[in-house]
């Protein structure tokens, strides 16, 4: 017998319990080598006063292990409270969200007959950085973070995949006729590392059409690479598509770490009816198989599990009249699966894992960034104010004029003074850009800004405006 990999387990919340039961069930039927160690995560950790939902020894069995399977957890609404599995993803580095989309066509009830869509998510950025501030009354602001290393990881991290499962294209999905600077930086790092694979077909699409247009043909779509957010609503829209969220996986991976779900959540409406699904994480499990080298079993539950699925053996979510043989609970699916172990399935494809579909790749250092001459030109401040924007650019006008000139005013990033709309709606942020005159230190920020309390004003933000290579790094105002 061989020697068993050690790997820590979660059982979660809501369906977690039961969904887990059954997957490990059908993995050690499938002859898994496992030493599973058991931490406890989610709801009763919350409830414990612990904002993170875990505690800390657990993270010395995640350390030890490097391998986490993970049933879902439920993240309290409250304030305060982290959501672990962005706090499980960052703390361990784990970078790469992959989720395969397949259609299983006739045997699952979809439109989509032709869908086998990759979705590699970017999983440690963007607005998940969760930094959010309440500045004023009305208004709350998330900061959206994209990072040139974050962005070459997820991006080299997608075409190594795609080379290595014989993938023909990579689609890069962003919102850069918006986002200029962010959605633009993870587009131009898409174009510098798809430079160096020629001999895979790239595309992109903007997210709003992109996500419509998966939608519609699947069928047009192989790897897709995107920003967090984005891969997060495109793969619930994708799995969706391929009968049930259900089915959805959602593997992520890091240097030296990694974790195997499923895509969905808790489900509180059905937990503990036992009709679960449990076929996204039993799919999560067998990434998890290839990812420890035990691809023979991989492939042994995987052709299991498509001919309990060709065999009309289905759960609630995905049972259709007509295309469906049986309604089960996820006891009985189990059961099935187990059952056709060492069966293949005639009419899907046989799963073949050989020995070297690994999903984590040894990716080259990160590209040498020449560093540019960096110049600070002016200074945006943030102000809690309510009122008439030329009455606040009158004044504001004459504030810090022996260094500075008042550039424009905007509201909610458009544009209100000089010469603003009438109709546009204002809010009570303000932003108001004071160019530097001259060349100007980081002190002269610090004057402006007591102008500005001497006045009475309440300053609720100061972002430094920088030029690299003489190029802005900042955008205008829309109407500017
Ligand atoms: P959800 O994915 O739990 O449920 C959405 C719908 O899909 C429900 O109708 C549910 O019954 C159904 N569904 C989900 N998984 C199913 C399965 N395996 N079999 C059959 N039907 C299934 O999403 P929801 O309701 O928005 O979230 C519930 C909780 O889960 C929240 O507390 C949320 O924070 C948490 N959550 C946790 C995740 C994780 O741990 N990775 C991911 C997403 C949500």
């Amino acid at each position: 017998m061989s020697e068993k990999t050690p790997i820590t387990v979660a059982r979660g919340d809501g369906i977690g319990p039961e969904i887990m039961d059954a997957t490990l069930r059908i993995l050690e039927a499938g002859g898994a080598q496992l030493e599973v160690e058991e931490i406890e995560i989610g709801e009763k950790v919350y409830q414990r006063g612990l904002q993170n939902g875990i505690e800390e020894r657990s993270w010395e069995s995640l350390r030890r292990t490097k391998v986490f399977l993970k049933a879902p957890i439920f993240t309290p609404m409250g304030k305060g409270f982290k959501s672990l599995n962005v706090t499980v993803r960052k703390t361990l580095g784990l970078y790469a969200n992959l989720r395969p989309c397949v259609s299983y066509h006739p045997f699952i009830n979809t439109e989509q007959k032709d869908m086998d869509v990759v979705i590699v998510r970017e999983n440690e950025e963007d607005l998940y950085a969760g930094i959010e501030y309440r500045q004023t009354q009305t208004v709350c602001e998330s900061i959206k973070l994209i990072s040139r290393p974050g962005s070459e990881k997820i991006i080299r991290y997608a075409f190594e995949y795609a080379k290595a499962h014989g993938r023909k294209k990579v689609t890069c999905m962003i919102k850069d006729n918006i986002m200029k600077m962010s959605d633009g930086l993870f587009y131009q790092v898409f174009q510098e590392i798809g430079a160096e694979y020629p001999d895979i077909e790239q595309e992109r699409y903007i997210i709003d059409i992109g996500t419509g247009r998966i939608a519609a043909r699947p069928g047009d779509f192989d790897v897709i690479v995107t920003e967090n957010l984005y891969g997060d609503i495109l793969s619930d829209v994708a799995a969706e598509m391929t009968g049930s969220v259900g089915l959805g996986i959602s593997a992520n991976i890091g240097e030296t770490c990694a974790m195997f779900e499923a895509m969905h959540g808790t489900a509180p409406d059905i937990a503990g009816k036992g009709i679960a699904n449990p076929s996204g994480l039993l799919l999560g499990a067998i990434m998890m198989m290839v990812h420890i080298g035990q691809n023979d079993v991989a492939g042994r539950v995987h052709n299991a599990w498509l001919k309990t699925i060709e065999d009309g053996i289905h759960t609630g979510d995905i049972y259709r009249e007509g295309a469906s043989k049986k309604r089960v609970g996820t006891e009985e699916f189990s059961q099935a699966v187990i059952e056709r172990m060492g069966q293949m399935p005639e009419i899907l494809p046989v799963q073949d894992y050989g020995q070297g579909r690994a999903e984590r790749f040894n990716l080259p250092p990160l590209k040498e960034v020449k560093l540019q001459k960096k110049e600070l030109v002016g200074c945006d401040i943030f102000l809690d104010w309510t009122g008439d924007p030329d009455k606040l650019g009158e004044t504001c006008s004459k504030i810090g004029t022996s260094r500075f000139h008042l550039k424009t005013i905007s509201n909610r990033g458009m544009k209100v003074w000089p010469d603003g709309a009438k109709e546009t709606f204002c809010s009570d942020q303000w932003r108001l850009r004071y160019m530097a005159k001259d060349k100007m230190l980081h002190a002269h920020i610090l004057d402006l800004v007591d102008q500005f309390i001497a006045q009475d004003f309440d300053v609720i933000r100061i972002e430094n405006l920088y030029q690299f290579d003489g190029e802005n790094g900042f955008t205008q105002s829309q109407g500017e």
